[in-house]
């Protein structure tokens, strides 16, 4: 069968090329040919109708909108536009999941601007403060490898942080001081936790995300641990995804995020886990 990887052109990493590489050589052994496409020529392609239909699109990308436009061709797309978006954005993510029992930091989302500079002076500084005990962790809405997350100290570093974000929508959370530096990375695959690893940061880093330098030890997540994750990768409607769990006090999980295509370099290292072929498997199950 024929199958499409969609990728983004704009962005290349020799971390992604592994997983690229993984995913190809994977789909041989279910004999799917793999064709890969960036999202330009994926565009290109639809706009064009210039194609025959694959069996499914894997679709490694967070391009919401060109995975939505392929559902609209009838194709199946894993996974889901709708899915992607939820995860893609860390205040849908953290709406979707406020009604579903699910343990989460203390959080607010920016308030919608229609000027940049309506901040300082019109309450919404003090009504931050008077939330939340610093430090608390600022993150944009979008963003990967703890990149957009950072921790805020003082009023002014708050006020600075607002002032360089500009429109770009972001949520404020308490930080889970039993967590700090460390978190629990679990791979989700259909209705299973096929892999987990503990992610700890030793250089004094809150971030736990292996790309500002954790590194991941095997660890057995707990029935709580496994529930959580199996409840969110449901609520958000994924079939595949990375979900970071915080630890809380006496190990108890509270979400952290939902990674709708989470890399798994080092979690394949740490767990033994074929990730790629767990993926694939479920696919075909859902076709
Ligand atoms: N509320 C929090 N309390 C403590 N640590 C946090 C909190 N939120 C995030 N972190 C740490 O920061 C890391 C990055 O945050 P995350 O929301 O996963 O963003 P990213 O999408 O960049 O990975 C997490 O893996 C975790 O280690
Ligand atoms: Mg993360």
């Amino acid at each position: 069968m024929k199958a499409w990887l969609v990728t983004n052109k704009y962005y290349i990493s020799k971390s992604f090329d592994r997983i690229k590489y993984l995913l190809h050589e994977s789909a041989k052994n279910f004999d799917i040919e793999l064709i890969e496409y960036n999202n330009l020529e994926m565009q290109n392609l639809l706009f064009n109708d210039n194609y025959t239909k694959p069996s499914f699109v894997l679709f490694w990308d967070k391009d919401v909108k060109l995975a939505s436009m392929i559902e609209s061709k009838g194709i199946k797309v894993f996974n889901s536009s709708d899915s992607i978006r939820l995860c893609d954005d860390k205040s849908l993510t953290y709406l979707k999941l406020l009604n579903s029992n699910i343990k989460q930091p203390k959080t607010i989302f920016s308030p919608l601007l229609y000027y940049h500079d309506t901040t300082e002076d019109d309450g919404y500084i003090d009504f931050i403060l008077k939330s939340f005990e610093f430090p608390f962790v600022f993150k944009e809405c979008f963003g990967s490898f703890g990149q957009q997350v950072s921790l805020i100290n003082s009023k002014s570093e708050l006020i600075d942080k607002i002032k360089s974000i500009g429109f770009c929508p972001y949520i404020i959370q308490e930080l889970i001081k039993s967590s700090f530096g460390k978190d629990l990375r679990v791979y989700v695959v259909g209705d299973e936790v096929i892999a987990s690893m503990k992610r700890e940061n030793l250089s004094g880093d809150f971030r736990a995300n292996i790309e500002v330098g954790s590194s991941g030890t095997p660890y057995e997540a707990s029935n709580k641990q496994i529930e959580m994750a199996l409840k969110v990768t449901k609520e958000l409607g994924l079939s595949f995804g990375g979900i970071d769990l915080l630890f809380g006090e006496n190990e108890e999980p509270i979400f952290c995020e939902a990674n709708s295509n989470a890399y798994f370099n080092e979690i394949d290292k740490v767990s033994g886990v074929k990730i790629e072929n767990k993926i694939f498997e479920h696919i075909l199950k859902s076709i």
